[in-house]
């Protein structure tokens, strides 16, 4: 069975309580259960993990990537500024796609620049939760 795995980054533990008109009312374990039935109806194994820190995150990566089928990344704000997390993924040269819930291109300036982009096959932003079940099947398709 291919293995996936799927990284939230800092403040996604929040979600739920956090800005709701953006982020919606439903939680981490909401969206983590989405992930699942996803992965389970499209014949995935995942692994999730969730850090509110740039290195653990990064280790994680460094170890769970290699032997994975590809990997789901919400970097959320270290979206914007994290080189470190960009050359990790770039490293692991691995099918990536990175998801937002909410539209990057529709906020705050600051928000439209991801430097972690770069090392991702695709982005997919605006989409809530349906983001990471898309970036599933992607990576359920590819070969
Ligand atoms: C986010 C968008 C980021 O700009 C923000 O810092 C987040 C969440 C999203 O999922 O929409 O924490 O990645």
């Amino acid at each position: 069975m291919k293995r996936v795995v799927v990284v939230h980054g800092p403040n996604l533990n929040l979600l739920g309580k956090r800005e709701p008109h953006i982020y919606g009312t439903r939680s981490l374990d909401d969206l983590n259960k989405t992930v699942r039935d996803a992965a389970a109806r499209l014949g995935l194994e995942v692994t999730i993990f969730q850090s509110n820190h740039e290195g653990e995150i990064i280790d994680f990566l460094q170890k769970e990537g290699p032997g994975s089928a590809g990997i789901v990344i919400n970097p959320a704000a270290l979206t914007h500024y994290s080189i470190a997390v960009f050359d990790c993924l770039q490293a692991l040269a691995l099918p990536v796609v990175e998801v937002h819930l909410s539209n990057i291109h529709a906020r705050e300036e600051f928000r439209s620049k991801s430097v972690t982009a770069r090392a991702a096959r695709g982005v997919i932003t605006g989409l809530g939760f349906v983001g990471y079940e898309l970036a599933l099947e992607y990576l359920a398709r590819e070969q």
